[in-house]
Parts: structure tokens; C-alpha cells; sequence
């Protein structure tokens, strides 16, 4: 490294004010600068901070867009949601690794492409997908892979979306099928913000109780609760934060929202910022989305040139409010709300323990209300159309509507916009997938309906999900799908506790002994127990899901691991020779028995 090297990082860390929680922006613009994070730059960085080294590589280390060794000029990042891999994507990875030269996980000989894959990068409607840095290319066939490394080793352009803050969506469909009144009304800026200005704090979040808002992440937690404890909460200061960090498999409606109409988020923000005593705003957009980046910077600073954020906002002395937007750097489990605060504080993004909740002890230990893109919408078209209109939409329980990103094998993939209540056949006949053999509901830690279930509802009375349904066709081998969904719960559990960590690698053994005609009826149950034991030992929600595709497969069709089973109650076979092979391998010298001569 250079001496001016040396300065770079060093004002890199300056121009993030020296703060310990800009972490994750500076290991971002060091890698940007340098291709990695090397140990001499962590080094740099921990000294410029004054943290130990070993924080910096912590953290670095933790997320999958961050890398300690070089890469190519370009990376290559292949989805490997369920639903891409059902259109495709397996061949779209061999012509990338026979053009490239390479298999997935490494770099060209000229170091000029690097090949990885990526859980779902959102674009579920219009797969297979893939990352090219950090520019979004979809639809993508084997017949365009020459073609796009050609490109690449040219160093030319690809044809997709520009970091041009004007046409985020130059290339990607939005498949908006079904704007409804609340999201994707037409917007008057400014109008929500000026009716809650016209009222207190506390007339705004029980504006907010009366409607009934349930939280769209997943878990629907009331909104006007969740406010109105971290408006009572003591801090020095109170933090507005956004979960756009939509990693659940199948999920893409924020993706949208955030393309057609971000203002509405961002008044729902600054209408939070009021209501909770709130000066500050961040909104965490997954790595993934990175293409928004600088549409929505431009978005931001057009409303603070039409004073809609900034100082004394709509003539209120003293309501200052501003929004930042942090990038995440590609972990699933940052969409977790506590973990995503220790993201944002820049560190790795592991669950904090709860109580405290973040209402209570957030981001700087100070309260903090997270809530989802599509709560912060609904919250401002409450306050511009009342709460009692709001409330008349949807179940008793549900009130308004809600964005379901439906993918899979439909004729019409895209986002829908439909009061709460909706039968998932209804959906099904709306998307065109009358014959579906099952629908995943909430992605892979929700729920796999069967036919005999889909008069049931969609709403928080019935079943809830955070936006994700995947459709099935009769073509697909659900325990195949199972077998992914499991899969993804081991690449992407944080690894702090033992029962997820230990617990998903075992459910993933038993389910391929089933898979592979070796289980019993005895496995069955097994696998039942242990995902239980996963369920409720599990410190976050990740581990606490991570078990549902074998537990709600194992309810709702029962009949495909029936028929995987052999019809005997258990095979007391035990295999030292299968148990041993680790132990050997390591070791590199066969078993020693007892009596035997060393
Ligand atoms: C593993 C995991 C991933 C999550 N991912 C998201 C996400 O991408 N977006 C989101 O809004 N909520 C996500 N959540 C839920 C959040 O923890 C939190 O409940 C939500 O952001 C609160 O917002 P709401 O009250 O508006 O629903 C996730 C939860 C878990 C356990
Ligand atoms: S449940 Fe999984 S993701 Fe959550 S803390 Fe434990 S290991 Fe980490």
C-alpha cells in the first residue's frame, strides 16, 4: 500500500465524522476504492477509529458484499432463490462458468470476473437474476451469458440501468398488476405532513391506534402501539428507522414501492419523526438494491428544496427532520430489526437479546421505532385520508390493503395491491395459476399451503405474510423445494446460537435420508421434533421459522415423505464406517479400537 493509499482511508474515516457506527459506509467506500478490505486497510481503519483491528475484520467478514481478498473488476452474483432456480438458473450458471472459465465461488485467470451466487436479490417476477456489481440484469437466458462477458472483459457497457437517478427502472418490469387506494394512489407531497402538523404528537398516534395499522414486515405488530412506547420512551434522542432490507425469498413489493412512489415512504418517515419527537430518519436499503441509491438520494433532496424535510419543516418551529439512507452489505438476517440496528451501528448483524426492545434501547441505545416501507406508506395515506376510512378496508383485524409479490408458476408474476381478506384462490385466479399443487405463503419461513386450504384467508386472522407467495405447479417436487428452503436457513443463520446453528444442518441430514429412500417412519418423527425443538429454542426469528417448510410440508402433505418412506418402523443400522469419515479425514489415520496396539 502507498502512502496515498494510506491518507485515503484515512480520509475516508474522516469524512464519516470518525464515528465508530459509519463503519459499515467506510469499509464500503475502502473496498470501492481498493477491490477488498485488506488487513493492512483494516488496520488503518481500526487506528483511524481507535477500535481494535478485530472489530473491523468482525464485521467485515460477516457480510457477503464485503471481502477481505480481492475479486474481479466485475462480480457476477447469480440468484439462487427457489424460484429462480425454477426458470432456469441452473443453466444460466453453466454458461456463465463455461464463458467465464470457472466454476461459481472464483475468479477468472485474468482476475477480470468473479462468479458468485447470491440468495434472492428481489426480482423474483423476471427470473433468473443477477447482480452485475451492482447493476440489476433480468430475464436473463444462457444465450445472453457470451454475450454479457464479452461485454464485461470489454470493459462496455451492459445495456442496463445507469446509476441514472432518473430511470432506476430503465430495465427491471415494476409488474405493478394491481394498484390499489392506499400505495399506489396518486400522491399530493406534502398533503399527509401537513395533516398530522396540524395535530399534536399524541393526536397523531392515536390516529394511528385508531386505524388499526398492523406492521407490514410479517409480525403485524400494532403501529400505534409501537409508536406511542417509543414516543414514552426516555433517550437523549429518538430514531425513525425503515426496514427496506427485504431479503425473505419471493418478496419484491418494496422494490417497487421504493421505484414508484418513495415519497410516500419518506413523508410516513417524517410523519414518524413528529410523532415519535424524532429528529433523525435512517432508511437501510439492502446491498442488493443499490441501484436505488442515488433515485432516492435525488428523492430526498427534492424534498428538502420543497422543505419537506430539513429545519422547522411546514413552518413548525423546531421539528427538525432528515432522513440518511445506509446501505446494508447482503446478510438476510439484518432484516431482523435488532439486527439490522447493530448493521446500522456497524457492526456484524447479529440479534441483539430482547427485552430490551428497540422502542426502549435502539439504535444508540437510544429509542428507536423500526418499521417496514410499506407501514411508513400506509401510516401517511391514513393521515391523508383518515383513519376510519383506512379501517373500512380489509378484515376486522387487518385493516387496509396490502402488497402481495407473487412469483413462481403463474401467468402473471408481479405485485398486487388487494384489501386483506382475499382467499388465496381468489389470488390464484388473479395471477393466473388455477392448477397450483401448493402456494408458500410468507416465503420460506411462513407457510406451504395445499389445495384442500386455499379458501383460507390472507390476513393476520388467518394466514400472514409479510408480502411473499410463491406459486407451485403440479410439475414441481415440493420436497425438493423444502429441501432449498432449508438450505437457506443454514447459509444464512448468524450462527449464535446452537439450536438453529447445529439444529438446521441436522434437519437438512434427516431430510436427505428421507430423500434419498433411507428414511422411516422413525425419521418422520425425528424430523419433527428436532424442527420443533429448533422452533422454540431459537434465540431470533430466523431460528424460531427456520423449521417451518418440514414442519408445514409435514402437515399439509404428508403423502410425498409418505411415499419417500420405507414401510418399517426404524432400521437399527448404524454405519461406524459413514460416522467415522469425518473424524479420519481430520485426524488422517484410521480408528484405533479398544485392546488394539496403537
Ligand atoms: C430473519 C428475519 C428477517 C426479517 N426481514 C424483514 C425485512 O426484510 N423487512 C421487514 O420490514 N421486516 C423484516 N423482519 C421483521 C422485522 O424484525 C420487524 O418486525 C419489522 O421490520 C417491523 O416493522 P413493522 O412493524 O412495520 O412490520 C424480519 C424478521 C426476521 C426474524
Ligand atoms: S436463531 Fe439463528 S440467526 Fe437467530 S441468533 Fe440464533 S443462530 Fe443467529
Amino acid at each position: 500500500m502507498t502512502e496515498n493509499n494510506t491518507i485515503s482511508i484515512e480520509k475516508i474515516v474522516k469524512n464519516f465524522g470518525n464515528k465508530r457506527q459509519r463503519l459499515m459506509d467506510i469499509v464500503r467506500e475502502v473496498q470501492n476504492l481498493y477491490g477488498h478490505i485488506s488487513n493492512e486497510s483494516a488496520h488503518r481503519i481500526a487506528d483511524a477509529l481507535g477500535i481494535p483491528f478485530v472489530e473491523v475484520i468482525d464485521m467485515v467478514s460477516f457480510y457477503s458484499f464485503l471481502t477481505r481478498t480481492p475479486r474481479g473488476s466485475s462480480v457476477v452474483r447469480l440468484s439462487t432463490c427457489v424460484v429462480d432456480k425454477m426458470h432456469g438458473m441452473d443453466k444460466v450458471a453453466e454458461a456463465f462458468e463455461k464463458e467465464v472459465g470457472v466454476p461459481f465461488g472464483s475468479t477468472s485467470s485474468d482476475g477480470e470476473i468473479t462468479l458468485e451466487y447470491t440468495p434472492c436479490i428481489g426480482m423474483c417476477d423476471q427470473v433468473p437474476a443477477i447482480l452485475v456489481n451492482h447493476r440489476v440484469m433480468t430475464n436473463v437466458t444462457p444465450a445472453d451469458v457470451p454475450g454479457i462477458v464479452k461485454a464485461l472483459r470489454k470493459g462496455e457497457s451492459l445495456g442496463t440501468q445507469d446509476e441514472d437517478t432518473t430511470r432506476p427502472d430503465a430495465q427491471i418490469d415494476m409488474n405493478l398488476r394491481n394498484p390499489g387506494p392506499v400505495i399506489f394512489a396518486p400522491m399530493d407531497h406534502g398533503a399527509a405532513l401537513r395533516e398530522a402538523l396540524n395535530m399534536t404528537p399524541e393526536e397523531v398516534i392515536d390516529t394511528m391506534t385508531k386505524s388499526r395499522l398492523r406492521g407490514r414486515g410479517g409480525a403485524g405488530f400494532p403501529t400505534g402501539m409501537k409508536w406511542n412506547f417509543c414516543r414514552k420512551a426516555k433517550g437523549t434522542d429518538h430514531y425513525v428507522i425503515c426496514n427496506a432490507d427485504e431479503g425473505e425469498p419471493g418478496t419484491f413489493k418494496d422494490r417497487v414501492i421504493l421505484t414508484e412512489t418513495p415519497d410516500l415512504v419518506f413523508e410516513g418517515m417524517t410523519i414518524a419523526g413528529y410523532a415519535l419527537g424524532a429528529h433523525e430518519g435512517l432508511f437501510y436499503l439492502r446491498a442488493e438494491y443499490q441501484y436505488l441509491y442515488s433515485y432516492l438520494q435525488q428523492v430526498l433532496a427534492r424534498r428538502r428544496h420543497l422543505g419537506l424535510l430539513g429545519r422547522n419543516i411546514g413552518g413548525k418551529e423546531g421539528f427538525d427532520f432528515d432522513i440518511r439512507i445506509q446501505l446494508g452489505a447482503g446478510a438476510y438476517i439484518c432484516g431482523e430489526e435488532s439486527s439490522l440496528i447493530e448493521s446500522l451501528e456497524g457492526k456484524r448483524g447479529a440479534p441483539r437479546d430482547r427485552p430490551p426492545f428497540p422502542v426502549t434501547k435502539g439504535y444508540m441505545d437510544q429509542p428507536s421505532s423500526v418499521n417496514n416501507v410499506e407501514t411508513y406508506c400506509c401510516a401517511a395515506r391514513i393521515l391523508e385520508k383518515g383513519a376510519d376510512w383506512f379501517a373500512k378496508l380489509g378484515t376486522k383485524d387487518s385493516t387496509g390493503t396490502k402488497l402481495f409479490s407473487v412469483s413462481g408458476d403463474c401467468a402473471k408474476p408481479g405485485v398486487y395491491e388487494l384489501e386483506f381478506g382475499i382467499s388465496i384462490s381468489d389470488l390464484l385466479r388473479k395471477v393466473g395459476a388455477e392448477d397450483a399443487q401448493a402456494v408458500q405463503v410468507g416465503g420460506p419461513s411462513g407457510n406451504c399451503i395445499a389445495p384442500k386450504d386455499f379458501g383460507r384467508r390472507l390476513c393476520f386472522e388467518d394466514l400472514s405474510t409479510g408480502g411473499s407467495v410463491i406459486v407451485f405447479g403440479p410439475q414441481r417436487d415440493m420436497l425438493e423445494v423444502v429441501r432449498e428452503f432449508t438450505e437457506f436457513f443454514i447459509e444464512e443463520s448468524c450462527g449464535w446460537c446452537v439450536p438453529c446453528r447445529v439444529g438446521t444442518t441436522l434437519l437438512l441430514k434427516k431430510l436427505d435420508k428421507v430423500l434419498e429412500g433411507r428414511g422411516t417412519k422413525y425419521e418422520l418423527a425425528e424430523l419433527e421434533d428436532l424442527g420443533n425443538t429448533v422452533k422454540t429454542t431459537s434465540r431470533c426469528g430466523l431460528g424460531q421459522t427456520a423449521a417451518n417448510p418440514i414442519l408445514t410440508t409435514l402437515k399439509n402433505f404428508r403423502h410425498l415423505y409418505d411415499a419417500k418412506i420405507k414401510d418399517e418402523d426404524y432400521i437399527p443400522i448404524f454405519r461406524w464406517d459413514t460416522a467415522l469419515a469425518d473424524g479420519k479425514a481430520i485426524a488422517g489415520r484410521e480408528p484405533v479400537w479398544e485392546g488394539e496396539e496403537l
